[in-house]
């Protein structure tokens, strides 16, 4: 795992675009492996800036994202199908057809994520995943657990993730209490992974990055196990 410190946000996303983008450039049929949340964000804001300017084409670019919740109608304001769309979708020159994110409507939560899976292993995985954190040291929606699943599956949200997760909705009520996610299985399954780790609520998750030991109990520190991981943090995560 390779520590790279940025000064703020902005840099961080500017250094997650850089990465992406020289993917893009050198492989323009790329896989990407894409993730929700606010933290990658301000990379997507990166990325379609260099779309507009000329500078860098989606036309080939494939992608799966990490999750969705379930269930739940994709043209829902919170779905990441949403999220997807507004955050980046809409503003390059993807082809939609190219981008895969769980069902959050499939009829079988079970079928889909077999489904998923199965396409995420007939496309080879993705070259690139990228990845935020939840503050309980979740990726996806992988949560601390005794056991993780190795491939994508359902999942009963934790009480944390619902309660972090209830500024994106009217109420917590709101919030779903399921979700298909990727495993760690095949999370790990990518050629490399880019962790983005920002803001002050991080800080306690970021340590037991630094930390040598790996543990279900944190999801995250599993991406010790795989040989091409860059973590980028910012200062607010380091200093708390
Ligand atoms: C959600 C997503 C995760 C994401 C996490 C952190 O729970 N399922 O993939 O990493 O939120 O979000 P944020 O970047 O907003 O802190």
């Amino acid at each position: 795992m390779k520590f790279i410190c940025c000064n703020t946000y902005d840099a961080l996303s500017e250094q997650a675009a850089e990465i992406l983008k020289g993917l893009i450039r050198e492989k323009p049929n790329a896989i990407l492996g894409l993730a929700t949340g606010s933290t990658p964000v301000g990379t997507y804001r990166a990325l379609i800036r260099a779309n507009r300017a000329g500078e860098l084409d989606f036309s080939a670019v494939r992608s799966f994202n990490l999750d969705e919740y379930f269930p739940i109608s994709q043209n829902d304001a919170q779905s990441y199908y949403t999220f997807m769309r507004q955050n980046l979708f809409d503003h390059v020159n993807i082809r939609l057809e190219n981008t895969k994110i769980p069902n959050g409507e499939a009829k079988s939560a079970e079928a889909e994520c077999a489904l998923y899976e199965a396409s995420l292993a007939e496309a080879g995985y993705p070259d690139l995943q990228i990845l935020g954190i939840g503050e309980n040291g979740h990726i996806g929606f992988n949560e601390p657990s005794d056991r993780l699943s190795e491939s994508t599956h359902t999942v009963d949200l934790a009480e944390s993730t619902i309660a972090a997760n209830a500024r994106f909705f009217d109420s917590q009520d709101d919030v779903p209490r399921r979700a298909i996610t990727m495993g760690m299985g095949s999370i790990l399954k990518s050629k490399k992974i880019l962790l983005l780790v920002s803001g002050k609520k991080k800080h306690g998750v970021l340590n037991a990055l630094f930390d040598a030991s790996i543990t279900t109990h944190i999801p995250a520190t599993l991406l010790k196990l795989h040989p091409d991981v860059t973590v980028l943090y910012d200062l607010d995560a380091k200093n708390g």
